[in-house]
């Protein structure tokens, strides 16, 4: 097997929509285990407060979680630069040695609201905790919340790309512009390198060798979309058993067996190019 090159410089990519349950944390654990898999340093930041993505990579017990590192000092108002390096653990043993986590919890959803106004910026936290903590991976993937508030907006303002995650029904695709709206808004005033790396379309629903209806019209609606015009990532993802299977047990898809053979190849492709963009 032709191993990939590993990037030069470190890649920071978030996955984001504004609804709930599309896919965005499938897609951080599986392309984060596919990449580490292939030999990358891969750190996942776990920026959501259900904590899926923490509960999946059965972390070593740590003293820190992202709420310790966003949470400014009750006097200065300020991060801990680089602080994030000393909330970063190993996974648990199911995972490649190489996937490393930042966990979360639902502590995290204080700092969504946290009005303060002085010292570190509400949205550079992450940006100003993460200074140098990254630079030894190949790839940091952060996993969002189904929202665009604070939270989100940290990830994308300390991101390089920001990929959509969604399925072909009427709110996701909804969810999907308002993100949209929201990366042009960061774009703007926060990050003005952050790229937008496309829309991934998930949960694909085939009768047969025919899609279904609502997830025609909605990819249709998405390719049509000026702001996603040729910005609809291949391959569209299909409803595919093993992937909930996998997801269920906390396993990598490429360690599930069999039946998530088709799955980890995607997952795996995804990865490469990642590693080699
Ligand atoms: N292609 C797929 N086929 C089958 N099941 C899938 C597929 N993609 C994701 N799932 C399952 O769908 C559920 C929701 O996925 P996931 O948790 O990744 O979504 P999410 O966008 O992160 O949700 P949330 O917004 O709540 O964080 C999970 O049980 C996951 O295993
Ligand atoms: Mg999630």
């Amino acid at each position: 097997m032709a191993k990939p090159k590993i990037r030069e410089r470190t890649l920071k990519r978030a996955h984001v929509n504004q609804k709930g349950g599309v896919g965005k944390t499938t897609w951080t654990l599986n392309v984060g285990a596919a990449a580490a898999n292939l030999g990358a340093r891969v750190l996942i930041r776990d920026m959501d407060p259900q904590g899926n993505a923490t509960a999946a990579l059965c972390p070593e017990p740590g003293e820190y979680s992202m709420t310790d590192v966003l949470t400014p000092d009750q006097e200065t108002g300020e991060v801990v630069e680089g602080g994030l390096a000393g909330a970063i653990r190993r996974t648990g043993d199911q995972w490649p040695k190489t996937l490393y986590v930042v966990t979360a919890d639902i502590s995290l959803s204080n700092i969504e609201t946290d009005n303060r106004t002085t010292g570190t910026p509400r949205e550079r936290r992450l940006q100003v905790a993460s200074e140098g903590a990254c630079d030894g991976f190949d790839l940091v993937l952060t996993d969002c919340p189904p929202s665009v508030g604070l939270l989100t907006l940290n990830a994308l303002t300390d991101s390089d790309e920001v990929e959509i995650v969604t399925v072909p029904e009427q709110w996701a695709v909804s969810g999907c512009h308002q993100a949209h709206r929201t990366i042009r808004l960061v774009q703007k005033y926060h990050n003005t390198n952050l790229e937008f790396g496309g829309v991934w379309i998930n949960r694909y629903l085939m009768a047969g060798r025919h899609p279904r209806r609502e997830s025609k019209a909605r990819e249709e609606e998405l390719r049509n979309a000026p702001h996603f015009k040729g910005r609809v990532n291949d391959p569209v993802v299909t409803e595919i058993e093993a992937i909930r299977n996998a997801a269920g047990v906390n396993l990598p898809l490429y360690a599930y067996g069999p039946e998530a053979e088709e799955a980890a190849r995607i997952f795996r492709m995804i990865a490469e190019r990642a590693l080699n963009d």
